[in-house]
């Protein structure tokens, strides 16, 4: 078995990953990342588009932020559309001046796997079997396979940063955590093309033939999804029925301008709740969606992954800098603060947002439930003080910092 050492090991090369790993070397710590997959199938998820500055501030200064400077597009606003009337989210004029990103969140995998592999830091792609040993004792360890060995990776902390179906969760034994979790029942089918997109802003449309998001990766690549039911599969719609379907639950003038094309990719995503507490064991931390899955409505989940990310960082640089280690304490009532206020966000605007009625098959309400929530949305967007609710927690609440 070969033997190897740093500091913190990192498992998984989503954004969480590599986002921390980036920073923590900045800082002078050492981190190995062990990865499942290749590189090129991490790039092949296409995922998030829209990043809060608290996100955007990290990648500089993880020093990978040069190609989102350039090529991100500043986004002061959002629109929600209800049966075809549409009324616009003003962030900028209700939070102050806050905004949000629109860039890609494979551009910007792209861009800290580069840095990654400027700095000449150690990733492992392919790793497998990786199994997480002696969490609760001073040097854990990590055991994998990689190219026919067998390794032993010593360290002192391991950061899970291996999404939902990873095994860092899994290493907390089930009777010391506590797992919330809610499935909705449907999904959204995502098709990406490189046509104009309908509208410089993201357009949110609660539609009683479904929901639907007319989103942008630039000004040639759009980004648009449907709900549709659990059952359908990528098969079940071609492109032509998925361009036909989105016409019709966009507002007129959206639609007018809808410009198709050939898909460059098609995905259905399920949609779902889910919190793991504490994210902390031992010498074991949980960060992004190895902890917390939020359905996609609020544009959450990779901006949850990266508080948490800030919150390890400022543990481990105090950790490393100060030899305190009683601030290790903090991570998870920290991190999870924050998660529960995205997760109460996310499923709000799923409840909002989205059609209910046929969903008395699934034990809900269906009918009574979707009425509710219609009448919910129509008393938030008809004033001000309501859309300053809904734009406030769009572009990120505030991180928190340490306890002295
Ligand atoms: P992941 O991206 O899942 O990365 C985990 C990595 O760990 C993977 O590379 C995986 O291969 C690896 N791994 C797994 N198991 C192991 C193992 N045993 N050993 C080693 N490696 C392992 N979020 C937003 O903020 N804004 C949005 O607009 C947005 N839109 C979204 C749209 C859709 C359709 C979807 C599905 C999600 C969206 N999200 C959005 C959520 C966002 O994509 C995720 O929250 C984000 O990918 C989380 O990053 P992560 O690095 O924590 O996890
Ligand atoms: C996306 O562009 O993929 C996207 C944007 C906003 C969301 C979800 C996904 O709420």
């Amino acid at each position: 078995m070969k033997k190897l050492k740093t500091q913190v090991a990192i498992i998984g090369a989503g954004p969480s990953g590599l986002l921390l790993g980036q920073l923590l070397a900045r800082k002078g710590i050492s981190n190995i990342i062990l990865e499942k997959e290749t590189g090129s199938y991490v790039l092949g998820r296409i995922r998030a588009g829209i990043f809060e500055q608290g996100f955007v501030d990290l990648v500089h200064e993880a020093g990978a932020a040069d190609r989102m400077s350039k090529e991100g597009e500043v986004h002061n606003g959002f629109e929600i559309a209800v049966d075809g009337r549409t009324t616009r989210i003003d962030l900028k004029k209700l939070t102050g001046g806050n905004a949000v990103v629109c860039y890609g969140q494979v551009e910007i995998t792209k861009d800290l796997m580069d840095a990654r592999t400027n700095a000449e830091l150690i990733t492992y792609y392919e790793a497998s079997a990786v199994e997480l040993g002696d969490v609760k004792l001073d040097k854990p360890t990590v055991t994998f396979a990689h190219g026919g060995e067998e390794y032993q990776l010593q360290c002192d902390y391991i950061a899970g940063c291996d999404g939902f179906h990873g095994v860092s969760r899994q290493t907390i034994p089930a009777d010391l955590r506590t797992e919330h979790e809610r499935i909705y029942p449907f999904g959204w089918m995502g098709l990406l093309s490189d046509t104009p997109p309908v509208s410089e802003e993201l357009i949110y449309s609660k539609h009683h033939r479904g929901f639907a998001l007319a989103s942008r990766r630039s000004a040639t690549r759009s980004r648009y999804y449907i709900q549709v039911p659990l059952t359908d599969q990528v098969a079940d719609w071609s492109d032509n029925a998925f361009w036909e379907e989105l016409k019709k639950r966009l507002p007129a003038e959206a639609a007018a301008n809808l410009i198709t094309g050939p898909s460059i990719e098609k995905s259905v995503a399920p949609l779902r709740s889910f919190i793991c507490e504490p994210m902390q064991y031992g010498n074991l931390f949980l960060v992004g969606d190895a902890a917390h899955i939020v359905p996609p409505t609020g544009a959450k989940g990779l901006n949850l992954a990266a508080s948490d990310v800030s919150t390890l960082y400022k543990v481990l640089t105090r950790v490393y800098d100060s030899g305190d280690k009683h601030c290790i304490e903090q991570y998870s009532a920290i991190a999870l603060r924050r998660v529960w206020h995205g997760e109460r966000f996310s499923w709000w605007m799923t409840n909002m947002l989205h059609n209910f009625d046929d969903m008395t098959a699934h034990g809900l309400e269906g009918l009574t439930f979707g009425r509710f929530m219609a009448s919910e949305l129509a008393y938030y967007l008809a004033s001000e003080a309501g859309q300053k609710v809904i734009a406030e927690q769009y572009v990120g609440l505030p991180y928190e910092d340490l306890a002295p």
